[in-house]
């Protein structure tokens, strides 16, 4: 017997009779219908199977007995599309976890917002550039950031696109995965040269010197390690916001050994803040399909809203189906959290309780440039745990925005960035991501956390 009471009428387009928020205005159906027909027939970027691989460790999420790590790129870029940047992008997520797991003894679970993460909900459907307004940027598989009008039309081919720049993405993280650069042996390696010579830098040492001991000494006591296979390589799973639904219904595939849809788009599909409405369109979408899925969760939620989205996404309380990842802003969470903490409690549904400390204390500085402060991220962080430790629930994990590279794009960290230095390296297509440094920086202080 199956244990799923979802109705077994859903179907990948089942989305199309709700209303659904943020889809642009494609200029051409024809067209879109083309693009559509075309990607459906290629094949699935990740497997079902992989999937369920990543809903359970996530179910050990739920249950207080891993962390998980989420993290990558605001949006993903055309033009900004290198193998060096997603190998350094992986170096520092690998960095981070390894902070966390050495530091605070739990298995991390590895999730990239990446090879997928091309689309973005806007505030507003125009913006003023100088003396134009123009629609604005929705992502690279929707239009161009380049402020003209034609840049902004949406164009049903960057789908297309998007679909084969997360094919050769996944194939060079899986490469990189397994094929020997996120052996633990290569610990030391990943410690960016920049990286290695600053403060952070040396505590990761001193974390990779540690680690040498250990496996040498395993070594020395007679344990095989060449046949441990995790200990030369790492699970890395893939994530998106699912919100051009167009693109995730056309990936959304059944599985030919359970029988289920998956959207074979990335392993874990999310949700945002602006597409979470209980009977909307995208909601509907990740009901049916049984991939891993999350919401962000904003302080304007109430525990009734929450409750519905448990329901709604999963009514059969799987541990590790939802991850309900939280963005209250420094100065709301601590407040604002444990009620919706008690009431999913109350009701026994099983959540991975995540913090995005990115997206609730974003601010334009005075170049007019969107920016965060170091300070406020680590603020929500640490009220993110204070709120847990009240209510007796685990703090799941942590989901960021970050890069591999020297940008200066959030304030403060360890080189106290400031507001005349934003416009310096400023490179990110939506909202500013944390650097390297500052990336190792914050794992540091999770890490604390996370003991304390
Ligand atoms: C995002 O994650 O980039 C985003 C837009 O977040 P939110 O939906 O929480 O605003
Ligand atoms: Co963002």
């Amino acid at each position: 017997m199956h244990d799923d009471p979802r109705p077994s009428t859903w179907a990948p387009d089942s989305w199309r009779s709700r209303s659904a928020a943020q889809q642009p205005a494609w200029p051409d159906e024809a067209e879109l219908k083309r693009v559509h027909t075309q990607l459906a027939s290629l094949p699935p970027l990740v497997f079902a199977g992989e999937a369920r691989h990543l809903t359970r460790s996530l179910g050990q999420a739920a249950d207080g007995r891993a962390f998980l790590l989420q993290a990558g790129d605001c949006a993903e870029s055309f033009s900004e599309f290198t193998a060096d940047g997603i190998r350094d992008k992986l170096k520092v997520i690998l960095q981070m976890a390894v902070v966390l797991t050495y530091g605070a003894g739990v298995p991390v679970v590895k999730v990239g917002r990446i090879a997928g993460q091309f689309a973005k909900p806007r505030s507003s459907p125009t913006e003023q550039v100088g003396d134009q307004v123009l629609d604005s940027f929705r992502g690279h598989m929707v239009n161009d950031d380049l402020p003209t009008r034609a840049a902004r039309v949406p164009d049903p081919n960057r789908l297309t696109t998007a679909y084969q720049q997360s094919v050769s993405t996944l194939n060079l993280l899986r490469a990189f995965t397994k094929g020997g650069f996120a052996d633990l042996s290569q610990v030391h390696a990943w410690n960016q040269e920049f990286v290695a010579s600053s403060t952070e830098g040396r505590r990761f040492e001193d974390i990779a010197e540690g680690i040498d001991r250990a496996l040498r000494f395993m070594a020395a006591c007679g344990i095989n390690l060449t046949g441990e296979d995790t200990l030369h390589e790492v699970d890395f799973w893939t994530s998106h916001e699912a919100l051009i639904l167009d693109y995730e219904e056309a990936l959304t595939r059944r599985d030919s050994i359970t029988q289920d849809w998956y959207d074979c788009s990335a392993h874990m599909l999310w949700v945002g803040e602006r597409t979470r409405q209980p009977d909307g369109a995208h909601v509907e979408f990740l009901a049916g399909i049984h991939n891993p899925v999350g919401s962000k969760v904003g302080p304007d939620a109430a525990p009734d809203d929450v409750l519905a989205l448990c329901e709604r996404l999963n009514p059969a309380r799987v541990p590790g189906r939802l991850t309900l990842i939280t963005r209250f802003g420094a100065d709301a969470v601590e407040a604002g959290l444990p009620p919706l903490l008690r009431a999913v409690r109350d009701e026994g549904h099983p959540v991975v309780w995540v913090c995005d400390p990115m997206h609730g204390n974003t601010f334009t500085a005075e170049g007019g440039r969107k920016t965060r402060r170091f300070d406020d991220i680590v603020a929500e962080l640490r009220g993110f745990f204070a709120a847990h430790r009240e209510v007796g629930t685990w703090p799941g994990g942590v989901h960021v925005e970050l890069t591999g590279d020297d940008v200066t794009e959030c304030l403060g960290g360890v080189e106290d960035i400031v507001e005349g230095q934003l416009g310096q390296r400023y490179t990110s297509a939506c909202d500013p991501r944390l650097n390297a440094r500052q990336s190792l920086d914050l794992a540091f202080a999770v890490a604390e956390l996370l003991r304390g």
